[in-house]
């Protein structure tokens, strides 16, 4: 039982695939009423039509204006008590090669997608007894990995919002929470060993170990792992959680 008050409603960005999606299908299962946001329409049509979230808007998280239409949309058909900020990607470039463009893409997505996402979600929250914000950082935003600096950076600045709107929010019943996955399983991580293959010649089993490697456990984190933490922060008895960034990465951390 995870106590969340009944039903509520959820929002999550970037649920059309992988942690997001997952994330979805939990909240619904467990009574939740998600709106599903992301920019494709065929797969987010696709997440309701098997039930895992009931509506669904489609949204680029770094366009705030378009955003804040479909999180007010939202809004208005039922006051929103749950956002999970989820939506990102990830590039790898050596620093001598991440140039400008490369920074501004991982900022824009990873971070200010985020500030956009509870910016639009926050005024409703604020009016509901209950509320709760979780954004999807990495082990990243927690140390450092070679070739991610933008990425990294990226999401150690969405802990560090993490942070300061927890306690900014205190007063509220608003929770604001970072989980941190590490390496995941899903098409982002398949993307990195992808190009670990193409750049080091390495097979795929080799690939998967460069990554795996880092996890005490040796293995690759699974959606359902991360949903779940992110559902226990949902919950009623999560209430003074908050301002937290919490690993799910076999002891990574
Ligand atoms: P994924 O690539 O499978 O899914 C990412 C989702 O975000 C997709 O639905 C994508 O369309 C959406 N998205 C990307 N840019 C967007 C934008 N500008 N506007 C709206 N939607 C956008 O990746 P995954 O693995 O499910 O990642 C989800 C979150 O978890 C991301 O924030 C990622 O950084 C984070 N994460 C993933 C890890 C992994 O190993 N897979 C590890 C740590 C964190």
């Amino acid at each position: 039982m995870t106590g969340l008050p009944h039903p509520p409603h959820a929002v999550v960005t970037g649920a059309s695939r992988g942690i997001g999606r997952e994330i979805a299908s939990v909240l619904t299962r467990s009574g939740a009423v998600v709106t599903a946001i992301g920019r494709d329409k065929t797969a987010l049509a696709d997440v309701v039509a098997a039930g895992q979230a009931r509506f669904c808007a489609i949204a680029d998280v770094t366009d705030s204006p378009v955003l804040n239409a479909a999180i007010s949309d939202a809004a208005s058909r039922q006051p929103i008590d749950i956002l999970i900020a989820n939506a990102g990607a990830a590039e790898s470039a050596p620093f001598a090669k991440s140039d400008d463009a490369l920074f501004a893409r991982m900022i824009d997505v990873n971070f200010m997608g985020v500030v956009h996402s509870i910016r639009a979600a926050l005024p409703s929250m604020r009016e509901r007894p209950y509320g709760r914000i979780v954004a999807i950082a990495s082990t990243a935003g927690l140390k450092g990995y070679p070739y991610v600096s933008a990425y990294s950076a990226a999401k150690h600045a969405v802990i560090g919002l993490v942070r300061s709107l927890s306690l900014e929010l205190s007063a509220t019943r608003v929770t604001v929470n970072a989980v941190c996955p590490g390496f995941t399983d899903t098409d982002l991580v398949s993307g990195s060993i992808d190009n670990i293959m193409k750049k080091t010649g390495r097979d795929r089993s080799d690939a998967i170990a460069e990554l795996t490697r880092h996890n005490p456990q040796g293995r690759l984190i699974s959606p359902a792992e991360v949903a779940d933490a992110v559902l226990w922060l949902c919950g009623e008895n999560a209430a003074a959680i908050t301002g937290q960034a919490i690993a799910v990465a076999g002891g990574e951390m």
